[in-house]
């Protein structure tokens, strides 16, 4: 999917450098979920078990001292896929960032990917009803929060060691994604 060129207008910030630079890492991670656009019901257990590993690997690399606005997201997120993964006999697979990540590059990962829920929660609700759907879909949107990282983000210099470390680190946490997959190939 051309995930990344159905953004409204972005300016020339730091928040658009970032978009341009984690691109590639983004569509690898997107590629991930390949065999679920294909058989979404089939495939149903599997997304949101790679979800959840790659999430609470996410969650995990916290920096105490850095505030994350997606917090409670996260939280309210994982709680979610125990919920819809509570009866599916799935092995407990975990992945572990190598270093802990820059809040800023966390917020980025998991309001970002809010977006991209959106999309498929839209495909999903043609195939079932609302009481079908696995409640990880039906989390509120995060809208406002996304806005105002996205502000956070244009607050920071483009070129700075700030902008370098936030970038490095949203690449390291798309690779969670893809480790999740790896990881849960069955
Ligand atoms: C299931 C596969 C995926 C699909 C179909 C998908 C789709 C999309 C779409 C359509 C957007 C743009 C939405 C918009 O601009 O209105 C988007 C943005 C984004 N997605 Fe994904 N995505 C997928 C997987 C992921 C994964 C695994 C991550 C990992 C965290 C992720 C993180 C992001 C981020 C951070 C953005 C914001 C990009 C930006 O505007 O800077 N996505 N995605």
């Amino acid at each position: 999917m051309t995930a990344i060129q159905t953004a409204p207008q972005l300016g020339g910030g730091y928040r658009h450098a970032l978009r341009l630079e984690t691109r590639e890492a983004h569509d690898r991670a997107e590629a991930v979920f390949a065999r679920f656009h294909d058989n979404p019901l089939q495939e149903m257990t599997w997304f949101l078990s790679v979800q959840r590993a790659a999430l609470i690997g996410l969650a995990e690399a916290r920096i105490p001292e850095e505030n994350r606005i997606c917090e409670v997201v996260l939280e309210d997120l994982i709680e979610r896929l125990d919920f819809d993964l509570a009866h599916a006999h799935v092995p407990a697979v975990s992945v572990t960032a190598d270093r802990p990540l820059a809040g800023l590059a966390v917020d980025y990962l998991v309001l970002g990917s809010r977006l991209g829920t959106k999309v498929v929660r839209r495909r999903l609700a043609k195939l079932l009803d609302h009481y079908e759907m696995p409640t990880y879909f039906l989390a509120p949107s995060a809208q406002d929060l996304w806005r105002r990282h996205c502000q956070q983000l244009n607050e920071i210099a483009p070129d700075g060691s700030m902008a370098r470390r936030i970038t490095d680190d949203s690449i390291h946490g798309f690779g969670l994604f893809e480790k999740a997959g790896e990881a849960m190939r069955v």
